[in-house]
C-alpha cells in the first residue's frame, strides 16, 4: 500500500509542474487574443465610420495580418485568425484547428452564453489556444448574405475564392489562435 502512495506522488509532481506552465500560456493566450480583438475592432469601426465598408476592406486586409504579425513577434507564439469558411486562403485551418472550430460551431448552435475557448498541449510540448469569434451585426457589412454591390465588387477583386459570406449575427465566424512552439514547454 505504502509503495502505491509513493508511486502516485512520483507521478503527480511532474504533472503539477507542467500544469503550471500550461496555465501561464493559457492566460497569456487569452490576453493576446483580447488585445488582437480590441485593436482590430477599433480600427474596423474607425474605418467604417470614416470611409464606409469599401474603404474598410483595405483595413481588414492590411491591419488584421499586421496586428497578428506584431503580436507574434512580441510573444514568440504564432498568432492569427482562422475559420471553417475563409475569405483569405492563407487563413485556412489545419485538421486540428478545423476539429476545434467544429466543436465551437456546435456549442454556439446549442446556445452557449460566452464564446467558447480551447487550450490543447500536444505531446511534443507545443500548445494551441483558440477562441471563437462570433458574428456581430457590424460584420454583416462584409460577411452577410447580402452586401452592398460595391462591397461585392471589391471583395470579388481582392478575394476571388471568398467563402466567408452568408453569415448571420450570432453565427460562429471563426477563431483567433495562439500557437506556442515546443521550446516554451521547458520554462
Ligand atoms: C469592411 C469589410 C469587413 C468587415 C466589416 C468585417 N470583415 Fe472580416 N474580413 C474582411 C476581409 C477583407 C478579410 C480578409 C482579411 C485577410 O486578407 O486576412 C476578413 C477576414 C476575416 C476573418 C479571417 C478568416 C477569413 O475569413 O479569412 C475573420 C475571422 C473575420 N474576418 C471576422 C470578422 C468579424 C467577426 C467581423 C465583425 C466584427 C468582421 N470580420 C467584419 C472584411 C471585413
Amino acid at each position: 500500500m505504502k509503495s502505491m502512495v509513493l508511486f502516485l506522488l512520483g507521478l503527480m509532481v511532474p504533472v503539477a509542474a507542467t500544469a503550471a506552465t500550461e496555465d501561464a500560456r493559457r492566460v497569456q493566450s487569452a490576453e493576446i487574443v483580447e488585445r488582437f480583438q480590441e485593436t482590430l475592432g477599433q480600427r474596423l469601426k474607425q474605418a467604417l465610420t470614416a470611409g464606409g465598408p469599401v474603404a474598410a476592406i483595405a483595413v481588414c486586409q492590411r491591419e488584421a495580418p499586421a496586428i497578428a504579425a506584431r503580436l507574434s513577434a512580441e510573444t514568440g507564439a504564432r498568432v492569427g485568425r482562422t475559420a471553417l469558411r475563409v475569405r483569405n486562403p492563407a487563413n485556412q485551418p489545419d485538421a486540428d484547428a478545423r476539429a476545434v472550430l467544429e466543436r465551437f460551431d456546435q456549442a454556439i448552435r446549442a446556445g452557449v452564453e460566452r464564446p467558447p475557448e480551447s487550450f490543447e498541449v500536444m505531446r511534443d510540448g507545443q500548445a494551441r489556444y483558440l477562441k471563437a469569434i462570433v458574428t456581430q451585426p457590424i460584420c454583416l457589412n462584409c460577411h452577410g448574405a447580402t452586401v452592398d454591390p460595391q462591397v461585392e465588387q471589391a471583395l470579388a477583386r481582392h478575394y476571388p475564392d471568398d467563402q466567408a459570406r452568408g453569415y448571420a449575427a450570432g453565427d460562429l465566424r471563426g477563431a483567433f489562435f495562439v500557437h506556442w512552439p515546443a521550446s516554451r514547454g521547458g520554462d
